[in-house]
């Protein structure tokens, strides 16, 4: 199910490709992810990660979930300073995540990290952006143990939060409550002011209070 209608995602999607970034690597990236079926947050949310580190101007951004650095390349863009720490369990992952990342010359936006994602963002304090991008299943409990992590007025990001629409669903799978109980965390705990964006499969953007 898309989320918006095809047309107006089409649209939005043209339109933002008007936006000339590190254009060669970025296709080689965006093609690479298309042939191997690795689902990479698209053009869209990125320019969108983009704009959030350029207004919040993090010193720290964490990413749990990186994959070969896609998401990451559009937060460390947009940063000015500090560094983006990119997570995955896979070592071929993130090693295709360096050999980007040179490319565009912005290695030195960036630490590379292999393991679980938690036990990383675990390591580090003042958190100024958290990205979650990992196993939804892991979402609510990664949400939990890392609060306390983040600094006051940190933003969190997380990809997928309407997971195709499934959300919708009564009698939704594991993957999917998991997901549905997340978003009622993050909108009712009173630890968060939250929104959806509507792009894609759903980008949820909160501001710890
Ligand atoms: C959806 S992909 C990430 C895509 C990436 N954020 C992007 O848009 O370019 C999810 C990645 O997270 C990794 N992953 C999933 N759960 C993880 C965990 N608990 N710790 C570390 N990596 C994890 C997987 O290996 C996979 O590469």
């Amino acid at each position: 199910m898309f989320i918006t209608n095809p047309d107006v995602e089409r649209y939005i999607e043209e339109l933002t490709r008007l936006q000339i970034f590190d254009e060669n690597v970025l296709r080689e990236m965006e093609d690479y992810g298309e042939k191997v079926n690795f689902p990479i947050v698209g053009r869209q949310v990125g320019v969108f990660l983009y704009l959030m580190a350029k207004l919040k101007k993090p010193k720290l951004v964490v990413e749990m979930g990186s994959g070969y650095g896609y998401s990451a390349y559009w937060f460390a863009k947009g940063m000015e300073s500090g560094k983006v720490v990119l997570t995955d369990f896979q070592d071929r992952n993130i090693s295709k995540a360096k050999e980007y990342f040179k490319r565009v010359g912005l290695e030195d936006r960036a630490e590379f990290r292999v393991g679980d994602a938690v036990e990383i963002a675990k390591e580090y304090g003042g958190i100024d952006i958290l990205f979650l991008d990992l196993e939804k299943v892991r979402y609510l409990d990664a949400i939990k143990i890392i609060e306390n992590n983040l600094s006051e007025g940190s933003l969190v990001l997380a990809d997928n939060v309407l997971w195709r629409g499934e959300v919708l669903k009564d009698y939704p799978d594991k993957k999917t409550t998991v997901i549905k109980e997340f978003n009622q965390y993050m909108f009712g705990s009173g630890k968060f002011v939250s929104q959806i964006v509507p792009i894609r499969d759903g980008v949820l953007l909160s501001i710890k209070l």
